[in-house]
């Protein structure tokens, strides 16, 4: 198919000028695959296609954006270097941006596109990508371990309009105009319940390869999530950390209120490249389940149900 011949080929640029494009919120996405794309992104993951390298024992963490990311990534290092690093004292997190200490595949970290290739195993990487826009290597790896946080698509439109209109400062994205392209499905990494859908269904038919969570559920029952999450990724809690209150110290150092209001994360800020620097602080906003009704009209809210509704119908899926 003319997708396949998309992703073995290596000549980015060039196969980047064919795709569609379309102006989104902020800048031109392309469509990639069936996915709405940021074009350097895009080209990224071409690139990575044929030079990714996956190991055996990677743990990638994969979400759609503002889904709760920056949490899981928090959780998940917590969790796995429960052994090296005292959660009481001293611990990595009180000084590091949890997106400095676990990378995204396709989005360079202080502009080094190597970085990934650098780290020891076992890594724990991040990504937005879709499942289907997996590098071949990465989605053959029958070892690696996936770990996929949804959320309720109105408070992660929400979240995203808050984002962007952060990021690029001074430029007022109109909340209607979004709302629509959102609904169209026309997003950066769009449409929304697609990339979940993917995941969903690998998930249901590979449970010990993805692990699905939700946002929502996690703000709900941490501890019980983070006692899933620590069993999937192969270290769980013995009885004698359960006894000692461990999964409970997890939680608590990676919640909202402590990672929000931490030094680093309230002052320094994050080189994606060369032109966009962003603030630590704004991946931390409100950490809330329902923020949506502040900012949505009701008529919007039953218009983005009904959608995702019937996109989702027959998945078992419910968002
Ligand atoms: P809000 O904008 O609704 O507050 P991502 O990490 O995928 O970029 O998602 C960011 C969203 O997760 C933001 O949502 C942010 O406030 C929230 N968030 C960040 N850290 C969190 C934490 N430790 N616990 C709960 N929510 C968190």
């Amino acid at each position: 198919s003319s997708s396949e011949a998309i992703l073995s080929e290596s000549h980015g640029a060039d196969l980047l000028s064919k795709l569609p494009s379309r102006e989104g919120w902020s800048e031109p996405l392309v469509l990639y695959n069936n996915y709405w794309i940021r074009p350097r992104i895009a080209a990224t993951i071409m690139r990575l296609q044929s030079s990714f390298r996956p190991r055996h024992d990677d743990i990638i963490l994969a979400s759609n954006p503002k889904c709760g990311t920056t949490w899981m990534k928090a959780l998940a290092f917590v969790i796995t270097n429960r052994s090296r690093y005292d959660i009481e004292n001293n611990h990595p997190l009180l000084s590091c941006h949890p997106h400095e200490v676990v990378p995204f595949i396709e989005i360079p970290l202080n502009g080094d596109m190597n970085y990934v290739e650098t780290l020891p195993s076992p890594r724990l990487l991040a990504t937005h990508m879709p499942l289907s826009l997996f590098p071949k290597s990465l989605a053959a790896s029958s070892c690696c371990r996936i770990v996929y946080v949804c959320r309720h698509p109105k408070d992660a439109f929400v979240s995203r309009w808050h984002f962007e209109n952060k990021i690029c400062r001074g430029n007022n994205i109109d909340l209607e105009n979004a709302f629509s392209m959102f609904s169209e499905g026309f997003s950066a990494y769009g449409p929304f319940w697609e990339h979940c859908l993917e995941y969903w269904r690998e998930s249901t038919t590979s449970p010990d390869k993805v692990l699905f969570l939700k946002y929502e559920d996690l703000m709900s029952e941490p501890v019980k999530y983070v006692k899933r999450l620590a069993a999937f990724l192969g270290v769980p809690f013995s009885t004698k950390e359960e006894e000692d209150g461990i999964p409970e110290e997890v939680v608590r150092l990676c919640s909202f209120d402590k990672l929000s209001t931490l030094h680093t994360n309230q002052t320094g800020d994050m080189v994606r490249r060369a032109n966009l620097i962003i603030e630590n602080s704004a991946f931390f906003r409100k950490g809330k389940v329902g923020d949506w009704v502040n900012h949505m009209s009701e008529e919007m809210g039953r218009k983005l149900d009904c959608i995702v509704e019937e996109k989702l119908k027959g998945s078992g899926l419910v968002l």
